[in-house]
């Protein structure tokens, strides 16, 4: 259903990062005057000259809606807007308590500029009760009441950046969404707007904290399932087991099974943060999620596996992890995207230097962070690889080019490199739980 026509609300985004860009510039696409408020001053730079601040398909494809967006460092912006989206980072701290400060910084500049009758619209991740019991006293502070001054709803962001969601053509136009609320009429007003900016189902919620339990729930579930195949990975690895073939094996069945692969751990915004959020909330009302502990502890000793996997293989050739030259090929936690965050490699590079290897990264996505200009020199330089991400350009590599440069052995972190091509040409392979 396309919806191009001019709308008389105005509607403000904070945070204009990976979720809070395409959503501003969906906003704008959809015919809303629209603001885009964040403190980053660079960025802020970057989208007024029409340059997207990060890689990401959806906005280069719609650079021109960049200035549309009317991005700015002056929250009295706020002021303008009938809706403000909050899109603000909400991490957890080094003792995976959420960090609600970006949250509650947004939610006073919304007040000190607020207009009468705003819809605020949370999109960040938060644990179920973050709005009624973190967020709404500080309106009540400010003496405004819900349904009378303003308005609060949620509704979590879906959105899965880089190639992979991509391909399978969702962005944030068309994929389905939860909204709750505090009252019936913001949760009305909630949904007609995101009916007005996506083509897909909006479903609303019985409450505001149910809308906010979908989005761990969510997140919770990928978790869990992908603990199960880490683990089977480790067992299958010490029976020969082919834990990949196995998964496709599977997967055929066509109902009740949902394949999940392993990997050198889990990484992102999302995934190895959020269940820590439900662990969290739910201990301070009581209840122990035993489950989701043992998920996150498996996937967070992925990759000190990954580098035992290396010390074996190197072992095997009779030689020492010390000294040896290891290449990391990639580093973001995903594939083709610049996205660093709770990346598996920054745990693999702590566990290599405390093994007293040299380590030699590359990502040709994130160059600041790379010993190497190219891929080349990252071959000639290493004489063993690490597979941390599977960008385009490492799965492109003909293993015989791995060959010409002498590389001795390869652990693969995501099993997407030809094992047979690479052992048929006496290279040691280990993939995580596939030899
Ligand atoms: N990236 C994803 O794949 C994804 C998917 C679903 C949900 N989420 C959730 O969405 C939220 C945002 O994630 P993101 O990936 O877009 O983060 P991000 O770090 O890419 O962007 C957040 C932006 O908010 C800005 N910001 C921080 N505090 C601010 C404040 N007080 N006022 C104005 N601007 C402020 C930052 O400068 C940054 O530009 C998080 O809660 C995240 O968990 C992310």
């Amino acid at each position: 259903m396309q919806n191009n026509k001019k709308h008389s609300e105005t509607v403000a985004v904070i945070g204009l990062g990976y979720v809070g860009l395409p959503l501003a510039i969906r906003v704008a696409e959809r015919g809303y005057k629209t603001y885009g408020f964040d403190m980053d001053k660079k960025k802020i730079e970057a989208i007024k000259k029409e340059r997207s601040p990060f890689k990401e398909e959806f906005i280069e494809k719609r650079k021109h809606l960049l200035s549309k967006i009317n991005a700015s460092i002056d929250p009295t912006v706020l002021k303008k807007a009938d809706i403000v989206v909050v899109c603000v980072p909400t991490p957890v701290d080094e003792k995976f308590y959420p960090i609600f400060e970006p949250l509650i910084s947004a939610i006073e500049l919304i007040i000190k500029n607020r207009k009468a009758g705003q819809l605020i619209i949370i999109e960040s991740t938060i644990n179920p009760g973050v709005c009624e019991e973190v967020l709404i006293p500080f309106f009540s502070k400010a003496k405004l009441v819900e349904s009378k001054d303003y308005f609060i709803a949620h509704c979590p962001e879906r959105i899965n950046p880089g190639k992979d969601a991509v391909s399978k053509g969702y962005n944030v136009t068309n994929i389905a969404r939860v909204v709750g609320a505090m009252s019936k009429k913001g949760l009305l007003m909630a949904q007609k707007f995101y009916e007005s900016i996506i083509d897909a189902p909006i479903k609303p919620m019985g409450s505001i904290k149910e809308a906010e339990a979908c989005k761990v729930v969510e997140n919770s579930f990928r978790d869990i399932n992908i603990a199960f195949v880490n683990e089977l990975a480790k067992s299958f690895n010490k029976m020969g087991i082919d834990v990949k073939n196995v998964i496709e094996g599977a997967a055929t069945k066509p109902f009740a099974f949902m394949a999940h692969y392993p990997s050198r751990g889990v990484g992102g915004h999302c995934i190895p943060v959020d269940p820590y959020y439900l662990i969290e909330r739910a201990k301070e009302s009581g209840f122990d999620h035993k489950f989701l502990r043992v998920a996150r502890e498996i996937n967070n000793s992925m990759p000190a596996y990954t580098v035992e996997l290396m010390h074996n293989l190197l072992n095997e050739l009779g030689l020492s992890i010390k000294g040896t030259p290891i290449g990391l090929m990639g580093l973001s936690y995903k594939a083709n995207v610049d996205d660093l965050r709770e990346s598996p490699a920054i745990k693999i590079i702590e566990e290599l230097k405390k093994k007293g290897a040299r380590i030699i990264r590359f990502d040709p996505f994130i160059k600041s962070m790379s010993d190497v200009d190219n891929l080349e020199e990252l071959l000639q330089k290493s004489k063993a690889l690490i597979l941390v991400t599977n960008h385009q350009v490492f799965l492109d590599i003909d293993p015989k080019v791995f060959k010409k440069f002498g590389i001795k052995a390869i652990v693969d972190g995501v099993n997407c490199l030809d094992k047979e091509k690479i052992k048929k040409l006496g290279i040691k392979y280990r993939g995580i739980g596939r030899k």
